[in-house]
């Protein structure tokens, strides 16, 4: 997902003070999953030449003959006027940070924008669901999740987590270390993102349970650093439950509101002891644990796409979204019909690492034995004090009206494509991921009957406090390929010539992209360089041509998982979509998202033309195999 620059960045104070320069804790590589870590390159600026090539390249299809000409000639201007200067300054700033672009994409891309979080930065993860029923067995099943997780955390502390791979180049592992004890504080102006360093000799040992609105904190580790027995896990839970039996006041509501709103309330809010107290604890929590009751599907919606919205959203402020703490950078989300996920803050991290969590948790659920011995002295589980006069009361009842219509807006469909999947795309020999993306772009084209400025978002991580570049999905070759499939006088072998070039086009895009030589963050560099720099803002970012290139009326993201769980965000423009999907050996997982206020959009029928053209693009490949015997 991105987020447009709206102000320069500056860097980012933290409350705990652990971080290192670059919002970053500083971890001494003691084992096996640091072991690269401060080897990995560091993060290029690509040649400007080479990005305003491509960046013409990636106009092409989106304009007029006309619209080009001119976006050539702006272009052009910048080339031979500001742009040498800017780069140049850019490739200063390169010399002097570890990462030049990741303390400036933390702010711009998600502590600056003042949008709720919910819906627009953070995504849900919705799990297989499981075949526990009842508040007894949700318990039993949260706390075996709850002690897996416990024990990544573990392994993370002893570095003994494998260092990820892609495409057999190791990655960096730094947003492991920012997805426990952390949380969001909002601002007035900017939020701020605080994290409890693993190198911090008071490490955090509770975690928070939210039952009824009512936020407890849940001590998980006992005296002497010893992990509490799922047991005893579970009996902290019960505890918790049983002492939140009538709903509270939806304090966490306020978390979903906008972040200029929620940032006045909470400076007014934080001025109060016990509120001070209750927002630390939730701070330096390990992660959050929320306990719902059960979700009723609205008419026509299935029981699977209610259980992943609740999973994005919390289904309004008459279900659950008061149940949540969304500056928590994890959330964990039970139900007692066997709906379970999370729900992430994504400001330092994503997705991959998260699954990485869940991945090894739900197999920690699987062994199903219990290594813990338990831990003495327990302190019982303490509700958080919340206190706050009229004017706050008010602001939760407009945050609660503005959760329903933001829940009512949004249109999610999940979507279990069986017919094949990622096996028989590389039985083509073609890359599954490519191939899903002219799949989008097929189904836009079917829709619109016209091409859209799309993203993906592509990993840096193959350097140090990497975080993402967009891939550039919609391409010459990608157009060629959507009009030929719609045009029925193309030929079934001219067809399949099309789609191989297009998935071709697009993995060498990827390939340039994760290699730090994509060209969206580069220019996003350039343009903040001119504003630290206070020079005026190139005209080529103020091109109609340039704002057009950057409105991702289709944004996509691919969230791999071993097991078939299903990860979605909402749209990043009003009149878009956004797909996040999993490609699995022998089906294709994705969810579809879109906002029912816009006219132009509907996740049901995108869905459908999705499915038809991954069978239309099976059945072209087919006959150009038969026409080759
Ligand atoms: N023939 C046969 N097999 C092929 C192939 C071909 N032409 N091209 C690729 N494959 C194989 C690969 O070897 C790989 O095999 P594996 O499943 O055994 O590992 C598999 O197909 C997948 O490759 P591909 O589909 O090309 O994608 P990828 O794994 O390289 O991933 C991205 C591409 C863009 C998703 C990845 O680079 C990335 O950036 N991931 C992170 C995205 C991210 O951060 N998302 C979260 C945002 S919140």
């Amino acid at each position: 997902m991105i987020r447009l620059l709206k102000r320069p960045v500056l860097q980012a104070a933290t409350a705990f003070s652990k971080m290192g320069l670059e919002g970053t804790p500083r971890i001494p590589a003691k084992g096996r999953t640091f072991s690269v870590q401060y080897s990995l390159p560091r993060l290029p600026v690509p040649p400007l030449d080479q990005t305003l090539r491509k960046y013409l390249e990636t106009v092409q299809p989106i304009l007029t003959d006309d619209q080009l000409e001119s976006t050539k000639q702006v272009v052009k201007r910048f080339q031979e006027n500001e742009g040498p200067k800017l780069q140049a300054l850019l490739e200063d700033r390169a010399q002097n940070h570890v990462n030049w672009l990741s303390d400036w994409w933390k702010s711009v891309a998600y502590l600056e924008p003042r949008d709720p979080v919910v819906v627009n930065v953070s995504p849900g993860i919705y799990m297989p669901r499981q075949e526990y029923r009842g508040q007894k067995q949700m318990l039993e099943f949260a706390s075996k999740f709850i002690a897996g997780i416990l024990e990544y955390k573990s392994m993370l502390e002893d570095q003994t987590v494998p260092v990820d791979q892609l495409g057999g180049k190791p990655l960096c592992m730094a947003q492991y270390y920012q997805l426990l004890n952390a949380c969001r504080i909002p601002g007035l102006k900017k939020d701020t993102h605080v994290c409890v360093s693993p190198t911090d000799p008071n490490q955090p040992r509770h975690i928070n349970v939210i039952h009824n609105n009512h936020i407890f904190s849940v001590d998980v580790v006992g005296a002497g650093g010893k992990p509490l027995s799922i047991d005893q896990i579970r009996q902290q839970l019960e505890q918790c439950l049983n002492q939140s039996q009538v709903p509270a006041v939806p304090v966490g509501i306020l978390t979903s509101m906008d972040r200029g709103s929620w940032g006045h309330v909470y400076s007014q809010m934080v001025k109060d002891k016990a509120n001070r107290a209750s927002f630390e604890n939730l701070q330096k929590s390990i992660f959050v644990v929320c306990l719902d009751g059960a979700y009723v599907p609205e008419e026509g919606i299935s029981e699977t796409d209610t259980g992943a919205a609740a999973m994005l959203h919390g289904l309004g402020s008459n279900n659950f979204s008061g149940n949540r703490w969304f500056d928590k950078t994890l959330q964990f989300i039970f139900n007692p019909d066997g709906h379970f996920g999370l729900n992430y803050e994504h400001t330092s991290a994503e997705g991959p690492a998260l699954i990485s969590f869940s991945d090894h948790a739900l197999a920690y659920v699987e062994r199903d034995i219990d290594p813990r011995v338990g831990a003495t002295d327990v302190p019982p589980p303490k509700r958080l004090t919340f206190n706050f006069g009229d004017k706050t009361r008010l602001v939760i009842n407009r945050g609660m009206e503005e959760v329903d219509s933001l829940v009512d807006d949004v249109m999610l469909r999940t979507m279990w494509f069986k017919d094949y999947g990622k096996k028989f795309i590389k039985q083509q020999k073609l890359s599954p991921d490519a191939f899903m993306q002219q799949a989008f772009q097929l189904a836009y084209f079917k829709m619109y009957g016209q091409p859209c400025a799309t993203y993906e978002s592509g990993s840096l991580r193959r350097f140090q406090q990497g975080r993402t570049e967009t891939i550039r999905s919609c391409s010459v070759a990608s157009l060629a390929f959507t009009t030929a499939m719609e045009d029925e006088a193309v030929p079934v072998n001219k067809k399949a010539e099309l789609l191989r070039k297009a998935v071709q086009a697009h993995r060498k895009y990827t390939d340039e992209t994760v290699a730090g030589q994509g060209i969206d963050r580069h220019l996003l560099g350039l343009k903040l360089t001119a504003l630290e720099n206070g020079m005026d803002i190139p005209q080529l970012f103020m091109d109609l041509s340039f704002k057009e290139n950057c409105h991702f009326r289709l944004s996509t993201s691919q969230v791999a998982s071993k097991s078939s769980i299903v990860l979605n965000f909402g749209p990043v423009v009003p009149d878009g979509y956004g797909i996040c999907y999993n490609p699995q050996e022998d089906q294709l997982v994705l969810s579809v998202s879109s906002y029912n206020n816009s006219p132009q959009t509907n996740s049901e029928d995108f869905s459908e033309l999705l499915r038809q053209s991954f069978l239309q693009m099976q059945k072209v490949l087919a006959s150009q195999v038969q026409s080759k015997l």
